[in-house]
């Protein structure tokens, strides 16, 4: 991903929208799932979002509310529209020519498709994962510091670096081979170098499309380990193909069926264990897809 850059302008903005957790601070000092669920508030909405490629239609009316700081899961069969729908929410597909949008993308109250937002400061506030991981051909410490770099922060940047990468499970493995290529880490590590990479520069989301799905088991239980961290301080929205990994790792699942329709979205037990609609219940227990 292109590391991008956040005007000041856009932070400002985003300070701007009305304050909608006025008690989060009071309900911030409790403990316990009961009080999670009182502190929902919703940092990403769709509404009647339609993602076109040309005349085919690939998502289609989608309205969802994504809570802060929480692991939102999607899941659906191939072709239904999940990697599109993330990759509307930081506007990756303005890279596709023949992407068109139509309706409302929202973060923290704010469409980010009017004209007055810098796609590349917004990627940085809501930085990427790949399926397969991409490490640039450089040192592990230019890997993390690279978002950094082009943003212009150069201030202690060693001590950034180190902060992203604990965060990421990974400088135990490698603070002793910081000036080595990242290439040379195993898929699994290489994997979290990435997502060092992602939350160096501090963004509030990070999207995942299908993170784990090129690592070995172990390695899949240490990302999905650092996922649940993450949601911590970061809202995480996450694509998987693995029924498993989303019941495992998510508060919330959106299941997208063919057609680009979100079908159902919930509390994530109550998706796997009793959902609404008999399309959904017929996917999870792979009766299609
Ligand atoms: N760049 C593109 N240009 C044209 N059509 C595209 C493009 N990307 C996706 N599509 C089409 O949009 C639809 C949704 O694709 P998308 O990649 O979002 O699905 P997905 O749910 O992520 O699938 P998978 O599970 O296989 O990754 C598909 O019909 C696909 O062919
Ligand atoms: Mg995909």
């Amino acid at each position: 991903m292109t590391p991008p850059q956040m005007s000041h302008s856009e932070t400002e903005s985003a300070a701007d929208q009305p304050d909608t957790t006025l008690d989060s601070d009071i309900v911030d000092d409790r403990d316990g799932p009961d009080q999670r669920t009182m502190m929902d508030r919703t940092l990403l909405e769709a509404r009647n979002l339609d993602v076109y490629y040309g005349d085919e239609q690939a998502l289609t009316d989608v309205d969802i509310e994504i809570p802060e700081k929480q692991v939102t899961a999607v899941i659906g069969p191939s072709g239904c529209g999940k990697s599109t729908f993330l990759r509307s929410i930081n506007r990756m597909n303005d890279l596709v020519d023949t992407a068109r949008i139509e309706g409302d993308l929202l973060f923290d109250g704010k469409n980010v498709y009017d004209d007055d937002v810098d796609p590349v400061a917004l990627r940085r506030k809501i930085g990427m994962v790949f399926q397969s991981p991409n490490p640039f051909p450089k040192s592990i410490r230019d890997n993390v510091a690279y978002g950094l770099k082009v943003q212009g922060d150069d201030e202690n940047v060693d001590e950034k670096v180190e902060t992203a990468l604990k965060r990421s499970a990974l400088w135990d493995e490698v603070e002793h081979q910081l000036d080595e290529s990242g290439l040379e880490l195993s898929g699994g590590q290489q994997q979290r170098l990435c997502i060092a990479r992602a939350i160096a520069p501090d963004p509030e989301v990070i999207l995942m499309d299908e993170p784990a799905s090129a690592l070995d088991p172990v390695a899949t239980s240490k990302i999905e380990d650092l996922i649940e961290e993450l949601a911590e301080d970061y809202t995480v929205v996450i694509v998987t193909h693995n029924m498993q990994q989303a019941a495992r790792i998510s508060d919330k699942t959106a299941v997208f069926l063919t057609g680009g329709e979100l079908v159902e979205f919930d509390d994530t037990n109550k998706i796997f264990e009793n959902p609404d609609h008999q399309r959904v219940e017929d996917y999870i227990t792979g009766k299609f897809g």
